[in-house]
């Protein structure tokens, strides 16, 4: 299969261009190519995204099989040595040089972001071990002393080569597909049974599945999104999981909640630049801007402001969002928290030592970068 499999990730390299991002043509590939099956597509996934993650060590002279050829031979000798690879040129080709101005490089960080990315499940609480049992090759998660784990954390790491959306398990709803760090998001929140909670924006629903879960389906939440599209597959995913406690909203974001109940919680899980999610989606660093990053962090305030306003008093409001960029984390919380003094920052429970911020890194949660920031509504 060996050629095979780099001919094809070498076409859908080649559809990629300005308005198709690298995961827009496998999709488009793939479903053009049905016979490739699921451990094919898999496959080829991984040389597509291999070749983005070291597209900048390849000889653009060599033809685009020869530098799909090269970025594999690349990811096997960083993979069995990661210091073969400098970190000075780490920092200044893995990654676009605007984003030292934003956030961080560590070496860990840097060395992770080269590393294929670890695809986890979320079972249903009380199908954790049935999860495990059906799947075989998985692991529990292994989350670093500066957080606690959730008494519920019904995360694992999948190991095996099956296409999961296949499985009996997935299709009866025992278990989801959710990055860990989106996991650790929902047990931040900390929703209670019976209470009324506000995702506002829940696109196709990850969190709110979640969110549901943990209030074991009582209680209301309000599901919103400016995406039509994407609420009737957050309305499909929650059918499949026996999801019954949410109500869909249409929110463009620039106007308060689109119901009156106040809320006990309410979850901002905003648009963002997504440079948490380098690691899986590799292309992605490529085709994100520092504009991108000072559009959004606007955006961003906008949403949580009126978000906060559905928020009752003693309530929790979350911010969330799949980036590290300080604009977009610590500088939307700031800008949050110094025109609302009726709003306090809250310990998030998934910290260990009861922060009211949190930065999820790669490089130690083995996830998606994320952050998070909590507070309490006090008038
Ligand atoms: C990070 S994604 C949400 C992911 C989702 N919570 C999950 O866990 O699957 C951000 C969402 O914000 C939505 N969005 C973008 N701009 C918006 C706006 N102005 N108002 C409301 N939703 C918006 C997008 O449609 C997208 O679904």
């Amino acid at each position: 299969m060996g050629q095979t499999l780099e001919n094809h990730a070498a076409l859908v390299i080649d559809r990629v261009r300005p308005g198709t991002p690298a995961d827009s043509a496998l999709r488009e590939y793939m479903a053009a190519n049905r016979t490739l099956g699921a451990v094919g597509r898999r496959s080829v996934s991984r040389v597509v995204f291999t070749y983005f993650r070291w597209v900048n060590w390849l000889d653009r002279g060599q033809s685009l099989q020869k530098r799909v050829l090269a970025a594999a031979a690349l990811q096997a000798r960083f993979d069995k040595d990661p210091s073969s690879v400098k970190l000075e040129a780490l920092a200044s080709r893995a990654v676009p040089s605007w984003l030292a101005g934003e956030m961080d490089l560590p070496a860990a960080y840097l060395r992770k972001l080269q590393q294929e990315p670890s695809l986890w499940i979320r079972a249903k609480a009380e199908a954790l071990m049935a999860a495990a049992r059906d799947l075989g090759s998985c692991e529990r998660p292994r989350l670093p002393a500066s957080l606690a784990a959730p008494e519920r954390l019904s995360a694992l790491r999948y190991l095996g080569p099956d296409d999961l959306h296949k499985s009996a398990g997935f299709k009866s709803g025992a278990f989801e597909i959710q990055d860990l760090s989106s996991q650790l998001v929902g047990h931040a929140c900390d929703p209670k049974p019976g209470e009324t909670w506000w995702d506002a924006c829940a696109g196709e629903g990850g969190k709110s599945l979640h969110l549901s879960d943990l209030m074991r389906n009582k209680g209301l939440l309000w599901a919103t999104d400016r995406s039509v599209r994407r609420l009737a597959v957050l309305k499909k995913r929650a059918a499949r999981a026996g999801m019954f406690n949410y109500r869909t909203e249409a929110w463009t974001g620039i106007v308060p909640a689109p119901f009156r109940t106040p809320c006990d919680g309410v979850l901002l899980d905003a648009p963002c630049s997504g440079v948490g999610t380098w690691q899986r989606n590799p292309h992605a660093r490529w085709t994100t801007s520092i504009d991108d990053v000072r559009e959004l962090t606007a955006v961003q305030g906008v949403l949580l402001g009126n978000a906060a306003r559905s928020v009752k008093v003693g309530g929790r409001l979350v911010y969330a969002v799949c980036t590290l960029t300080r604009s977009e984390t610590t500088g939307v919380a700031d800008s949050f928290q110094e025109g609302h003094s009726n709003f306090e920052p809250a310990p998030i429970p998934v910290s260990a030592g009861g922060a009211a911020r949190l930065h999820l890194l790669p490089q130690e949660v083995d996830g998606n970068g994320m952050f998070v920031a909590a507070w309490r509504r006090v008038r």
